[in-house]
């Protein structure tokens, strides 16, 4: 601020009196400064504390309807202390709360829609620095992306993994165990009872998916972003070094008012370059090739897929973490956590050492002296987990603006094939026919699952990872080639084809695909093509009609109207950029 850095230069000291965005509300002495303090005072705070200390926002997404965050007014009051103890104004607001499990048809619908609210809240009200509380998948991209169209002090808090499930004396993880459990249910290889038992045993603590999924995979990418404080990845959401982090975070955000560090500061063209090459190193969710894109367009950075490729190439993945390896994420905080990784990246040259984290200084300095207690759990670069891992961006008739795979979570010698195409036009229609004995398919074979892309399904569901069929399961074969224009959870795993753009119901070529095409598949070249000639795709073309929309009401109808494709993001083209954190008018 414009009052601080003037009595820097003279004193070489931090200025006690800020030049802040809260002191329009508060250091007003009309009947508006009455307004404003008065009803906030209903709760006994002091009038002495409306003296323009940085006022700093809690934004909370404690939700009992989102299991993964459930312990979020433990770690607010955490971060409250930290305010308070650094001499700031806490205050904490809630904001929609979006969870996996739960919400129907897929919480990606309402990811946008959470994002206008934590944008809109945060301009609308006194805040001069926030601090942000992630969880479940979806409740970090939707606050950081609501957060970077403001562009205030922002600092990240993740809540944490839960411990490692464990289940008969051996170690299962969210999601990636509940695929294989229930592949083994339909296969009669376990019984219903042992299945329920499993279920109590997956989810045991507090916290997100310990699996290397979205949730982990996000949270990792805050920390290798530099928007949250070092080691926010991989503590357990019920150590007490959790809580600690929160405290700590709640401490500096008072200190990045006062050093006017704003959010662009640290979310920069090189902090994306090294999130993509961490996603790539820690074997990470597909899922963040999207939120990253979006969150990056907000702040006003230009990222698009093909960086995932180019910087994500040449990376090994070192974590041997589920779904690609065996472990968890418990045991990826005792080998040391995200700083080895990044230290790694460091000493390789692939990380951008120079850029700027919330804690003032460098991505290098953060994790430069990082250690490792478990390296098979945490490999060494010669001797990578697995080689040239990174998220793969195709591109070929069937998808003019992209398609992506994720090799590292694939069966290798599927990377190059090329098979018959097994169509479903909708999800319906793969529930109904993928259990028939009578389905015309075999190992060989390319599923091809239309219509759930982010207009289609609306809001790009996690279906891409589809189930095969029983008759192929029964065979011990566990893994096919599926393409779609959908998601995948980042728990799950296979040789499938995600985010095919433009999607089935926009009107790509995926729309045109039947049953008994000829599809390549090529990962090292980068290529995914239909083998069937320009003219009959043509007449088919002429055929088609986009798929009714499930309702033309509502949020529902905001989204299909203005929902961006996979390759841009899935955010709403009216989002897309940063109106700062000035408000145009005042409220009277
Ligand atoms: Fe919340 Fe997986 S369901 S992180
Ligand atoms: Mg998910």
């Amino acid at each position: 601020t414009e009052s601080k850095k003037k009595a820097d230069k003279k004193t070489g000291k931090t200025a006690t009196k800020l030049n802040l965005r809260s002191s329009q509300w508060f250091s007003r002495n009309d009947i508006y400064g009455f307004i404003y303090r008065s009803w906030m005072k209903n709760r006994g705070i002091p009038h002495d504390q409306f003296d323009g200390r940085p006022v700093i926002g809690i934004c909370n997404t404690w939700s009992e309807l989102t299991p993964c965050n459930s312990h979020f007014r433990v770690l607010a009051e955490q971060v409250r202390q930290g305010v308070l103890e650094a001499g700031g104004f806490p205050l904490e607001f809630p904001v929609t709360s979006l969870g996996e499990t739960l919400v129907r048809p897929t919480a990606m619908l309402l990811r946008n829609l959470a994002s206008m609210d934590v944008e809109e809240t945060i301009r609308a009200n006194p805040l001069d620095g926030v601090v942000l509380l992630f969880g479940c998948d979806k409740t970090t991209p939707s606050l950081l992306m609501g957060a970077s169209s403001v562009n205030i002090p922002t600092i990240g808090v993740s809540g944490g993994p839960m411990l490692n499930g464990k289940y008969r004396g051996t170690d299962i993880g969210s999601g990636t165990n509940t695929w294989s459990m229930s592949e083994d249910v339909r296969a009669g290889k376990m019984t219903l009872d042992e299945f329920h038992e499993a279920e109590s045993c997956m989810h045991r603590s507090h916290g997100h998916c310990m699996v290397m999924g979205t949730a982990s995979t996000m949270a990792s990418m805050v920390e290798a972003l530099g928007v949250a404080l070092p080691g926010n990845a991989a503590y357990p959401a019920v150590d007490g070094r959790r809580n600690v982090l929160a405290r700590e975070s709640g401490r500096r955000i008072v200190q990045m008012v006062k050093e006017d560090l704003t959010l662009s500061k640290v979310l920069t063209r090189e902090a994306f370059e090294n999130a993509i090459r961490t996603n790539a190193a820690i074997g990470g969710s597909t899922n963040a090739v999207i939120h990253l894109i979006a969150i990056a367009r907000r702040i006003g950075v230009e990222l698009s897929i093909d960086d995932w490729d180019q910087f994500g190439r040449d990376v090994h993945t070192l974590l041997n973490l589920m779904p690609s390896g065996k472990y968890l994420m418990e045991d990826f905080c005792y080998a040391g956590g995200l700083p080895v990784v990044l230290r790694t990246l460091g000493e390789e040259g692939l990380l951008n050492k120079k850029a700027l984290t919330v804690t003032g200084n460098s991505i290098w300095d953060n994790n430069k002296k990082a250690e490792c207690f478990n390296r098979d759990v945490i490999t060494e670069w010669k001797k990578p987990f697995k080689k040239n891992t990174g998220i793969a961006v195709l591109r070929g008739n069937l998808c003019p603006d992209g398609a992506i795979i994720k090799p590292s979570a694939a069966t290798p010698k599927l990377l190059k094939h090329k098979g018959r195409a097994v169509v479903f036009e909708n999800i319906e229609d793969f529930h109904k026919r993928i259990d028939s004995p009578k389905l015309d398919i075999d190992e060989t074979c390319i599923m091809v699952l239309k219509n759930c892309g982010p207009k289609g399904y609306p809001g790009m569901a996690e279906v891409g990872n589809m189930p095969l069929p029983p008759k192929i399961l029964k065979k011990g074969i566990t893994d096919m080639i599926r393409i779609s224009d959908a998601r995948m959870s980042g728990t799950a795993y296979g040789t499938v084809v995600l985010h095919v753009a433009p999607e089935a119901a926009a009107g790509g070529p995926l729309a045109l695909v039947e049953n008994g095409d000829m599809i390549e598949l090529d990962v090292a070249k980068r290529r995914l093509h239909l083998d069937v000639s320009e003219e009959v795709l043509a007449k088919r073309r002429e055929k088609w009609k986009a798929p009714k929309p499930p309702l033309d009401r509502g949020y529902y109808k905001l989204y299909v109207d203005h929902v961006n494709q996979a390759n841009d993001g899935v955010d709403f083209d009216f989002l897309v950029g940063c109106s700062g954190s000035k408000v145009p008018r005042d409220n009277h």
